[in-house]
């Protein structure tokens, strides 16, 4: 069945969606938000005669909630969620679409043991697209597998399956919302400094967003506990693939150390004097402070802790409060795709630079551009150069090994009678999984990657 644009187009990764195509759902975003701004779009009926302005006004907001007309999204949640699964079903409704949903994997059949590609493929046969969250990794990627051609052919249609969150994998419309907040406040997401703080190494939402600021071009601090430091493999990706390589620091105030005379030498052209030789350390970390653009905060992932007195033990050791406050730039944005827990204090929230209920808020109409696209119901203008269906056929054909992915959370060691997929990465000795994306020893010697 062929695709054209985003129409039936999985988004498992943000690797599924080109940087061309991240801007085109941006522009509808905007469009959508001003609109949102302006009044609850399903209320909007343009009987009564009017000016020609205000009628054009009352027919772009009535087209928008009449744009999903008829179509049915399905929400399949089996792990907690309050934004992304109420952003996704609020956006369809927006759009005039209608919901269905599993809140709860305890109130579905997962429950009594069901695969999840036969859930899949059941869900898919009565609704129009499927937002998935789910605990083990490469489960989105599973679920889009399930959707073969030959399934695909009896249901007579594409099924989009967007991945809601997989395990510490990927959150690719967090990243959206993230990018977009990003570049409503900058103007630009190139060059800017962004400092991701917290819990790297089993935040998804990091995952995806780190890949997407290194594509556009964004400088990435790392500020963690060692032991929460990015996995292995996006740092590989990162730095193959995008020549990127993120600056890790333990703390706010560590940010001075490594790449001193780097920063030394920003921070002369930034202020403009000569401060090689005269930067204290106290006022270099007063520079560095001023030289982040954005400060990305997440809280400690307690759930996916092998040993969950781990994650108390680093809970704390990082958060932002009066004192980063003072270090960092008039203009900095702080973002945090919440729930917070104590990583960012209540006082900071009365902070013009604390961004991340609007961010949330805009969970809404991304997610509005998203389905409508996917769905079919609006189409880019200008396509991505590369197509990112080539990515997804190569994510799902030509891989295959009869060795176990060592992740013991990865989807492949969780769901019955699934075979593994590995991939060598180049020479370097090592294969990746196909649908966790995590690494081992070819040898079989090494454990995986937490
Ligand atoms: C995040 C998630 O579920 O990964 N929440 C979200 O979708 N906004 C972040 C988190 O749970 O920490």
């Amino acid at each position: 069945m062929a695709m054209s644009g985003l129409a039936g187009r999985h988004v498992i990764s943000i690797f599924d969606l080109s940087n061309d195509e991240i801007e085109g759902v941006f522009r509808l975003t905007d469009r959508f938000l001003s609109a949102l701004q302006r009044g609850p779009l399903s209320l909007v009926a343009p009987r009564r005669k009017r000016g020609a302005r205000a009628k054009a006004r009352g027919n772009d907001l009535a087209a928008i909630g009449r744009l999903c007309t008829g179509q049915v999204l399905a929400t399949v949640f089996f792990e907690p969620s309050t934004r992304t699964r109420l952003s996704f079903e609020a956006a369809m409704n927006r759009l005039g679409g209608r919901v269905i949903s599993v809140a709860d994997a305890r109130t579905s059949s997962a429950a009594k043991g069901e695969r999840l590609s036969d859930t899949v493929r059941v869900i898919a046969s009565y609704a129009d697209a499927i937002v998935l969250r789910h605990p083990n990794e490469g489960a989105a990627a599973l679920a889009a597998e399930s959707l073969d051609e030959q399934r695909l052919a009896e249901l007579g249609r594409r099924v989009p399956i967007i991945n809601g969150g997989d395990g510490a994998h990927e959150h690719p419309t967090q990243t959206l919302c993230d990018l977009y907040t990003i570049k409503r406040d900058h103007g630009k997401i190139e060059g800017l400094n962004v400092a991701l703080c917290g819990d790297l190494l089993h935040a998804r939402t990091v995952h995806s967003l780190s890949y997407g600021l290194a594509r556009f071009g964004a400088n990435i601090k790392c500020i963690s506990p060692p032991e929460l430091r990015l996995p292995r493999y996006v740092k590989r990706r990162l730095e193959i693939e995008f020549e990127c390589v993120p600056a890790e620091y333990e703390s706010f105030s560590d940010l001075a150390a490594p790449d001193r005379q780097h920063v030394i030498y920003a921070a002369e052209k930034r202020r403009r004097r000569a401060a090689k030789h005269l930067v204290s350390d106290e006022d270099l970390q007063e520079i560095i402070g001023r030289l982040l653009d954005v400060v990305y905060v997440t809280r400690v992932q307690a759930e996916r802790f092998a040993e969950p007195e781990r994650a108390e033990a680093v809970r704390g050791s990082y958060s932002i409060d009066a004192e980063v406050l003072r270090r960092i730039g008039r203009d900095t944005t702080i973002l945090h795709p919440l729930p917070r827990v104590n990583e960012v204090d209540y006082a900071v929230d009365q902070d013009a630079r604390a961004a991340y209920f609007r961010q949330a808020s805009y969970g809404v109409p991304i997610r509005m551009a998203l389905m409508a696209l996917l769905l079919g119901r609006k189409r880019l203008r200008r396509r991505g150069k590369e197509s990112e269906e080539a990515a997804a056929e190569k994510r799902v054909n030509h891989w295959g090994t009869t060795v176990r992915c060592q992740n013991p959370t990865c989807i492949t060691n969780n769901e019955r009678g699934m075979l593994p997929r590995m991939e060598a990465v180049g020479d370097t000795g090592l294969l990746r999984c196909a649908y966790c994306d995590q690494e081992q020893e070819a040898s079989g010697a090494s454990g995986g990657e937490k």
